[in-house]
């Protein structure tokens, strides 16, 4: 027999598929509470999306550590031999909650490893680098990305025209871009802590790292001309293939490396290695194999599970920490201030978002406290208490982290070269490479006033003359055949 139906108070539902009503021919009575909690309910289904990385994809999987970086780390998940269970939400940057997966956008790689020494979270994207690199530009530039107030559309002139006034973004437009800015599938691109984090050991010694996880897939992407089609015939094509691989048992695999970098470094580098629009470049930090990310299990409830998920990269655990970067200290007060707006003071106990190890602290109350008392102990509600509550554990202390400086509003612009590592990625294409960026940038430039584009330009010629050479020849071929085709 069939599960019986009841009201989210528990009493039983007579009848499921008719108000009650005066008569055959009703008005309705409001005297019935079924019909009132039914649509009570679904007034309040939606939550805010999002502001940015609203539309996503996510599944659960596990990290398994084959390689040794002990040396380095004392943290737990990142020892030889670990095996942790993690949760992953892939997304687009700029696009609602609605919006059609097979865009061309950055992606988010957002990952939660559920450690016995508390969450870790690595909120990254698949580029190693950013559009800037102080976060007091970062509202400006997703003002960009998203809908103009009065037309209500995106607009390409706000996008190049915050662009050409921000050279460091040439970096990461270029890889925009280029082939990588529009993969077929999550399965298929690569995912970059980005940030400069660090590692430190029991010794108390601490080094300067980056994530980097690389699909075992391999990579593959649309043209701009493919991806229309896709769009026209589904707009969830990732939903779709992720979670399609999963359920038929083919579980996607990345391998997981780190660029580790002694502290004492970080002075002598050419470029700013707590940057965020630059990469470490490999023949100077060549990547350590470390382990395997594999994803083998879908969501049973999306809106629990993936919509539900609160990432933040204010997510350490002993052995892990920061760095200098300015983006990231940004964004270690922006996550969890969302997420009590987006989910409420209680978001971490959520279950997709609950650590897995035991939890013990002093914040108490607000809205929705449905779990136990967390000391364990209710005399035990203040620190320091004789009454056997929660203490601090001073073997888990992270090494002091060196600064100086004087505070200022520091011009992050000065002595940074926002054109070698464009270049260099730049010179890693091919001719079809270099033609579909060319191609790509001029699609993305239709309607953009002519001064905006012109200054853009100039930007390429500096990474390099034939960067500039080419877009302007693409923008120049695509406005004669639209010329002759009108
Ligand atoms: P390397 O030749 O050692 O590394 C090149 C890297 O570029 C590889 O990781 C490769 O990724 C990646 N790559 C290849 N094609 C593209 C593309 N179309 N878009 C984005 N990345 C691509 O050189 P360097 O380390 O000196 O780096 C040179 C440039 O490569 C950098 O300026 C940067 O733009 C880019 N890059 C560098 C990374 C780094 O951490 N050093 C990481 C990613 C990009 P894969 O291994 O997957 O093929
Ligand atoms: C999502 C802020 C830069 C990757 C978000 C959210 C906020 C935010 C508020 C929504 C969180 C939520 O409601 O759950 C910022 C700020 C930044 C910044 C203030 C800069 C100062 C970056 C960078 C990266 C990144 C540099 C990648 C390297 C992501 C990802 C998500 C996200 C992947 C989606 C996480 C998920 O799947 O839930 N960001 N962000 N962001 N951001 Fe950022």
């Amino acid at each position: 027999m069939a599960t019986r139906l009841t009201t989210s108070a528990g009493s039983p539902v007579a009848d499921n598929q008719n108000s009650l009503t005066a008569g055959p021919r009703g008005p309705v009575l409001l005297q019935d509470w079924q019909l009132i909690e039914k649509l009570a309910h679904q007034n309040r289904e939606r939550i805010p999306e999002r502001v940015v990385h609203a539309k996503g994809w996510g599944a659960h999987g596990t990290l398994t550590i084959t390689g040794d970086i002990s040396k380095y780390t004392r943290a737990k998940v990142l020892q030889p031999g670990a095996k942790t269970d993690m949760i992953i939400r892939f997304s687009t940057v700029a696009g609602e909650l609605g919006a059609a997966d097979a865009e061309r956008d950055v992606r988010g790689f957002a990952m939660k490893f559920y450690t016995e020494e508390g969450n870790w979270d690595l909120v990254g994207n698949n580029t190693p680098v950013f559009f800037v690199r102080d976060p007091l530009k970062f509202p400006d530039f997703i003002r960009t990305q998203k809908r103009h107030p009065k037309t209500n559309l995106r607009s390409p002139t706000a996008m190049w025209d915050f662009w050409s006034l921000s050279p460091e973004s040439l970096h990461q437009v270029t890889i925009l871009m280029s082939d990588r800015g529009l993969p077929v599938a999550p399965m298929f691109m690569n995912g970059y802590g980005s940030h400069t984090y660090s590692l430190w050991n029991d010794s108390g010694e601490r080094f300067w790292v980056k994530f980097h996880f690389k699909s075992m897939q391999g990579h593959r992407h649309h043209t701009n001309a493919e991806a229309q089609s896709v769009v026209g015939k589904t707009r969830e094509s990732y939903q779709e293939a992720l979670f399609g691989t999963i359920e038929k048992g083919s579980f996607p695999k990345w391998k997981m490396q780190v660029q580790v970098m002694p502290e004492a470094d970080a002075e002598k580098t050419a470029y700013n290695p707590f940057d965020l629009t630059k990469v470490w470049p490999h023949k100077d930090y060549p990547p350590i194999d470390v382990g395997t990310l594999e994803l083998n299990r879908n969501a049973d409830n999306y809106f629990a599970e993936i919509e539900q998920l609160a990432f933040s990269p204010s997510n350490f655990v002993p052995g892990i920490g920061a760095s200098p970067d300015k983006m990231l200290q940004g964004r270690i007060f922006a996550y969890a201030d969302a997420h009590r707006y987006r989910l409420g003071t209680h978001y971490e106990a959520l279950p997709v978002n609950a650590p897995r190890c035991p939890v013990a602290h002093y914040h108490k109350d607000g809205a929705m406290r449905f779990f136990r008392n967390d000391t364990g102990n209710p005399d035990a509600y203040y620190e320091p208490n004789s009454f056997g509550g929660p203490a601090q554990d001073p073997s888990v202390a992270e090494p002091p982290l060196k600064m100086s400086g004087d505070a200022a509003r520091w011009d992050h612009r000065e002595g940074n070269d926002d054109f070698v590592q464009p270049r260099a990625l730049f010179l890693l294409f091919d001719a079809g490479q270099k033609a579909r960026l060319f191609s790509n940038i001029a699609d993305a430039m239709a309607g953009v006033p002519a001064g905006i584009v012109e200054r853009q330009c100039r930007l390429f010629d500096q990474v390099h003359p034939d960067y500039g050479a080419g877009v302007r020849a693409a923008i120049a071929a695509k406005a004669g055949a639209k010329a002759a085709a009108d």
